[in-house]
């Protein structure tokens, strides 16, 4: 970012963004932000217009960003790209004020501290991280070259997901007792989609996590126990480390010390053909009400011969990623999937072009405090998910049924294995 970013003219103002990993999340969301902002860049009262350029990516082979820079509009096929072991670093040498990253998860690690420590801002594609202790390095480096460190859960920006919080922030839905969620994908995510990086995974970590966030979130309680099951069979050997459906449930207080309980079920390997193609769905019952919701049957169902349900979804979710003609003339793509995106550069541009430099601190520091999609707030969820992946190592390593308590007497992190008096310490310090 130039030294004096607010004192430039207003025409001059860009962010020159850095893309790592240009899979199925670049092409759903990424790409159709990065082209609506070609058109119509970002303004604000605060900020003024801001222009955001896809000035380079980074991938592991070079050969989708070829395709991609092929039939890209306007100027957005202008972009350096990078391939091989050192595309990172090239990438980070390449000019760019703001990194996101959408890479296999258990890749964002090494990406993302690269990003910062290059004292780049960073987006980072949930999960964040895998591991409370690489959650931690990050934010320290985050905070020692100022920059903005924030993760991706676009399901916060669903308007259901925004209603249900409101209802609970105004006190109608009152004291979530317990709950479930499922998310159920394809069998082709696994079978062809991931099957570079399918092994030793679980869909557990690649989409309950959307939920763990959205519990979080939402109704604010502490992580006090995780224990999880899941089956193996189809996408790899029935013992091996690789699993086909997982089984999360999660234990949290309440500041009055009850209980509430969430049991959030996923697969990646249901029939390509069934009507949904991603089916998802909450039901959160609280002292005073229930709260069921369907982020799929929201009331549109169509058949077209020959297109539905595979090349066209049965019931389509609208409100995440749509193409749309609109009323106007102009044919957009729109969505919750694409506005997390836009909101991280439009914060992003607040930091850098919202007023005097010497007030960047200040404004850093409000946009560090948004809790939706700082990596500083993403503690329990990265918890929950470090416990399901060691409770799932554990159970494919020939011992099922393993509990992680969280700030246990021994310390943030403790696993629990049945007949085993010594616990394991995953993680020390407080979660
Ligand atoms: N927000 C969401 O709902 C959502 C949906 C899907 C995926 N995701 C997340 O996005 C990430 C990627 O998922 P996807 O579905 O796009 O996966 P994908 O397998 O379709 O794409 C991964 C991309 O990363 C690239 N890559 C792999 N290793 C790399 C490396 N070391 N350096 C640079 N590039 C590398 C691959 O070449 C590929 O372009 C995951 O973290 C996933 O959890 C989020």
């Amino acid at each position: 970012m130039p030294a004096s970013a607010s004192a430039l003219p207003r025409d001059e103002q860009v962010i020159r963004a850095g893309m790592v990993g240009m899979g199925m999340i670049f092409d759903e969301t990424y790409r159709p932000f990065f082209e609506g902002v070609d058109r119509r860049p970002l303004f604000d009262p605060c900020f003024g217009p801001c222009r955001v350029s896809l000035a380079a990516v980074a991938t592991r082979t070079g050969r989708r960003a070829e395709a991609y820079r092929r039939q890209a509009p306007g100027s957005v096929g202008g972009f350096a790209s990078f391939d091989g072991p050192a595309a990172v670093e090239r990438l980070l040498q390449a000019g760019v004020d703001a990194v996101c990253i959408a890479t296999p998860d258990d890749r964002h690690f090494a990406a993302a501290r690269a990003v910062l420590a290059a004292g780049k801002h960073l987006l980072v594609e949930k999960p964040s991280v895998l591991r409370l202790a690489e959650l931690d390095e990050l934010d320290a480096l985050a905070r020692a070259r100022g920059m903005l460190a924030k993760v991706v859960y676009h399901k916060l920006l669903d308007p259901d997901h925004k209603r249900l919080r409101t209802f609970c922030a105004d006190d109608v839905l009152r004291h979530v007792n317990n709950g479930y969620a499922s998310l159920l994908e394809p069998k082709s995510i696994s079978g062809s989609q991931f099957a570079e990086w399918i092994v030793g995974r679980n869909p557990g970590t690649y989409v309950a996590v959307h939920y763990i966030k959205l519990i979080d979130f939402t109704f604010g309680l502490k992580l006090k126990r995780v224990s999880c099951t899941g089956q193996r069979g189809i996408v790899g050997p029935a013992d091996g480390p690789t699993w086909d459906s997982t089984q999360l449930r999660l234990v949290y207080q309440h500041a009055d010390g009850r209980e509430a309980a969430f049991d959030v079920h996923t697969s990646w390997v249901t029939p390509d053909n069934f009507p949904g193609y991603v089916e998802q769905e909450v039901q959160f019952r609280f002292d005073n009400g229930v709260w069921n919701g369907h982020s799929r049957k929201r009331g549109v169902e169509m058949t077209v011969e020959g297109a539905t349900p595979l090349k066209l979804k049965t019931t389509l979710n609208n409100h995440y990623n749509a193409p749309v003609l609109e009323p106007w003339g102009e044919r957009s793509q729109r969505g919750y999937g694409l506005e997390v995106i836009e909101r991280f550069m439009r914060e992003v541009a607040a930091v850098e072009f919202g007023g005097p430099r010497d007030e960047r601190p200040a404004r850093l520091a409000a946009a560090r405090e948004l809790a939706y999609n700082d990596l500083a707030a993403d503690r329990q969820v990265v918890a929950a998910v470090e416990a399901m992946e060691a409770i799932l190592a554990r159970h494919a390593a020939g011992q099922p049924e393993c509990v992680v308590e969280v700030n246990a007497p021994e310390g943030g992190l403790v696993l629990r294995a049945p007949g085993r008096p010594e616990p394991e310490i995953l993680y020390g310090p407080p979660v």
